[in-house]
């Protein structure tokens, strides 16, 4: 087909990972495998209007917006991104592009867009290459879309689907460490409507980036425990999925939040990116577990906030905790109620 101008729009969620991915090999292969959950309402909308070159030429050109202003900080990413793809999308530079993307969430908010951004962008790109080749399947689109966002940010391939997805060759059925697939087996009840309040502790900058983050697992002393570490956490997981096990959930997910910052933390350089509300936080919610049995937990991405994550059915009384005592412990007093959500969504 020619397609000679058009627009598309596409909003995509950011994930919250239950294993976490932290190292990564060449061409953005994960070290190991992850699971992560969709979320719902942290996300991003990205609409890309593209128009045939009349003269091709050998560059990546496009016009970058994030809500609505020019973004030339931003460009470089998106360049390296472009770089990256350009082999699977051939028609790349034939194309001007102009690019529109906004966040759901305050930018200054300590929440990583890369996932949410890079997987919109992908779908965009995607629907693109459908139109120029109609014939395309659902699950070839599907697949590409997050094949192409991993190359842009591996967690945000992540991003794609709901509600439940896994990343990186594992036993799971289907795994592969080129793109995410939705969680294939048998999920409890207990786990189809899970919340996430990500507590905004530290709305700043991120001290360190994923890059100079996964590049501290080349040569780290515990790499290879923690990569097999990550592989049994992930059968483990498997089993409470099914079973509904609430109690095995909080102790597995806590654990790896916990495992991620203490690689950092042994790295050389080391980063401390917690901070003392956030360990304030993570002795609050043992203590209400313990006082009254319910089961929120806590995991952590790589900085302070905190993401406490609990079962729809305990909401009500998860939320007054939040409010009486966690909050006081976050930036202006700021969290976001999240939950988990169904993947991304063309409109
Ligand atoms: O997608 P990246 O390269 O920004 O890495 C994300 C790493 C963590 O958020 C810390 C963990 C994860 O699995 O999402």
């Amino acid at each position: 087909e020619e397609i000679s101008e058009g627009k598309v729009t596409w909003q995509s969620p950011s994930n919250i990972a239950l294993v976490k991915y932290w190292g990564k090999r060449e061409n953005q292969i994960p070290a190991n495998p992850s699971v992560s959950f969709t979320l719902n309402y942290c996300k991003t909308t990205t609409s890309l209007s593209f128009q045939k070159k009349e003269n091709p030429s050998n560059n990546f050109d496009f016009e970058l917006f994030f809500e609505g202003e020019k973004k030339p900080s931003f460009r470089p990413k998106i360049e390296q991104f472009f770089r990256r793809i350009e082999a699977y999308l051939p028609f790349l530079k034939e194309y001007n592009f102009t690019i529109h993307t906004s966040n759901s969430f305050p930018h200054s908010s300590g929440i990583a867009s890369s996932a949410s951004g890079m997987s919109a962008l992908a779908l965009c790109l995607m629907s693109l290459e459908k139109e120029l080749d109609p014939l395309m399947t659902e699950e070839f689109f599907t697949r590409k879309a997050s094949f192409l966002a991993r190359l842009g940010s591996g967690s945000a391939c992540r991003s794609i689907e709901g509600e439940l997805v896994v990343w990186g060759k594992h036993e799971t059925e289907g795994s592969s460490d080129l793109f995410g697939v939705k969680y294939p087996s048998e999920v409890h009840q207990n786990f189809k409507d899970y919340q996430d309040v990500i507590l905004l502790v530290d709305k700043g900058e991120k001290q360190v980036s994923s890059t100079v983050g996964h590049d501290l697992m080349n040569g780290h002393p515990f790499a290879e425990q923690r990569f097999e570490q990550a592989h049994e956490n992930l059968a483990k997981l498997q089993d409470v999925f099914k079973s509904g096990n609430l109690l095995a959930f909080t102790e597995l997910v806590e654990s790896e939040a916990l495992t991620l910052h203490a690689m950092m933390m042994s790295s050389r350089p080391y980063f401390l990116l917690m901070k003392p509300h956030t360990l304030a936080i993570i002795n609050k919610v043992f203590r209400f577990r313990q006082k009254t049995g319910l089961h929120p937990c806590f995991t952590l991405d790589a900085g302070a906030n905190v993401h406490l994550l609990f079962p729809k059915k305990e909401k009500e009384a998860v939320m007054s905790f939040i409010e009486e005592e966690l909050v006081e412990h976050c930036q202006d007093g700021q969290y976001i109620k999240d939950e988990v959500g169904a993947g991304a969504k063309r409109i």
